[in-house]
């Protein structure tokens, strides 16, 4: 597949506006801009275009959501909070072709007539906000930002604003509250966002890679961007593969390539050879791990789903038979016991109580009623919280239990240990 989204990294200054127009960038933008903002609603909405944030909602579909009314105003904010561990797609865009997302988020903004757009990136990453503000002062000087642009009548402004460090803020709504002044902690739905977002009024909240796919739609059409992939998945997608592979990294590949794919092929496959394939988690730590025999299955939203895992950012991370599970399982629920915002009462103590469980286990004091707890304390929280941080926590505690049962048996004294590893 020819890179749509990658395709200028590795160029001389693919930073700079110089080596985006020469490489046709802000044509796009052009044609948008002669374009009614219905039909590139349609056209985004005709593509197939789902959300790369995790979620995988039709983006034109959220688009035609926010009224149409002229006299209010309108927001769209960019998704650059990246805080998913195992993901380093969107930073890969940022620090390496800003351009490419400005001109994404400007037909975007022109599209549901929104005149304000707000960046909200990761507070961490300094370079890439830098990157962000010297692109966004070069879109103005060559006249794609700032007062009717490109002699269309359309105004735009665009701001930069940096994380408060927290997992919680890249959920949509924290995202607002933060960009507001106030903690970030979710709001209540509904209202949704596209009725009332950032200071009550309607907003769009897209991720980073999903209004980088924008300007290539635009460009060459809804049907090739069907034609990438998936019917129902359709378009590129950047993999972010980390773990025991021999080749970690930035992947742009089109979306539904299998995992056997990715890490045999384009991965180079097992970092060490006498080290197989244990498990890989297909979507970002809260997804639920997956075994070798699902190592077929393609990287896709729904195909996923049909495994009982999800696509989530599309950060792959591979393990090796020298891995251990339950200590997996207790590292990444750490996490979520330290990123839980700590408003709904199931989420902040339920995952308090599962690191306390994981802590008995692992110290070798764990009980049967411990292994059954661990399926029972997420029944306490799944769908009953406010935002999927507490469900996300639940993932990876479940799927170990299930799949890899054993080894917690092993560590309470119900199963006899294994031979360490060579
Ligand atoms: C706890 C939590 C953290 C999230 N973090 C991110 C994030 O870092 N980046 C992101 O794009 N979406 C993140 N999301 C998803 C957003 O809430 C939202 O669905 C997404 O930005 C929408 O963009 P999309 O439609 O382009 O996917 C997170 C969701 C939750 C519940
Ligand atoms: S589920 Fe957890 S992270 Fe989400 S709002 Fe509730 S307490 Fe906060």
């Amino acid at each position: 597949m020819e890179k749509v989204l990658l395709k200028n990294h590795g160029k001389p200054d693919a930073h700079r506006i110089s080596s985006y127009l020469a490489s046709g960038g802000y044509k796009a933008l052009a044609a948008a801009l002669s374009m009614r903002p219905d039909n590139i609603i349609q056209m985004v909405k005709d593509s197939g275009l789902r959300g790369r944030g995790g979620a995988g909602f039709s983006t034109g579909l959220k688009w035609s959501f926010i009224p149409k009314d002229p006299t209010l105003q309108k927001y769209l904010c960019c998704n650059a909070d990246e805080g998913e561990p195992g993901t380093f797609k969107d930073r890969g865009i940022i620090d390496h072709d800003p351009h490419l997302l400005l001109e994404g988020m400007i037909i975007t903004s022109y599209a549901i007539g929104a005149t304000r757009s707000y960046i909200y990136i990761r507070g961490e990453f300094d370079f890439g906000a830098k990157r962000l503000e010297e692109a966004i002062k070069e879109a103005h000087a060559k006249g794609y930002l700032g007062k009717n642009i490109m002699g269309s009548g359309f105004d735009h402004e665009m701001y930069v604003h940096r994380g408060y460090g927290a997992y919680i803020c890249g959920e949509e709504t924290a995202l607002l509250e933060s960009i507001e002044g106030f903690r970030a902690q979710p709001r209540k739905k509904p209202p949704f966002p596209a009725l009332a977002g950032l200071y009550g009024k309607p907003t769009v909240i897209n991720n980073v890679e999903t209004l980088s796919c924008i300007p290539g739609i635009i460009e060459n059409g809804s049907e090739w961007f069907k034609k990438i992939g998936p019917e129902k998945s359709p378009g590129p997608k950047i993999y972010c593969v980390s773990g025991h592979v021999k080749k970690p990294g930035l992947y742009e590949l089109p979306m539904g390539t299998t995992a056997r794919e990715l890490i045999y092929g384009h991965c180079g496959g097992m970092l060490h050879e006498n080290k197989p394939l244990k498990a890989f988690i297909p979507g970002g730590v809260s997804a639920p791990m997956l075994a070798p025999q699902d190592i077929d299955t393609p990287l896709d939203f729904d195909s996923l789903a049909a495994k009982g895992s999800m696509l989530g950012s599309g950060a792959v991370i591979v393990m090796d038979n020298s891995t251990c599970m339950v200590r997996t399982a207790y590292i990444i629920n750490r996490f979520f016991s330290h990123e839980s915002c700590g408003k709904c009462t199931p989420c902040r103590e339920g995952t308090y109580w599962l690191d306390r469980i994981y802590e008995r286990i692992l110290r070798g004091e764990g009980t049967a009623h411990d292994l059954e707890l661990l399926e029972k304390v997420p029944q306490q929280i799944m769908g009953l919280v406010l935002c999927a941080l507490g469900d996300f926590a639940c993932n990876p505690v479940l799927s170990t239990v299930r799949q890899f049962r054993e080894e917690y048996e092993q560590y309470i004294g119900l199963a006899e240990p294994v031979a360490a590893e060579a």
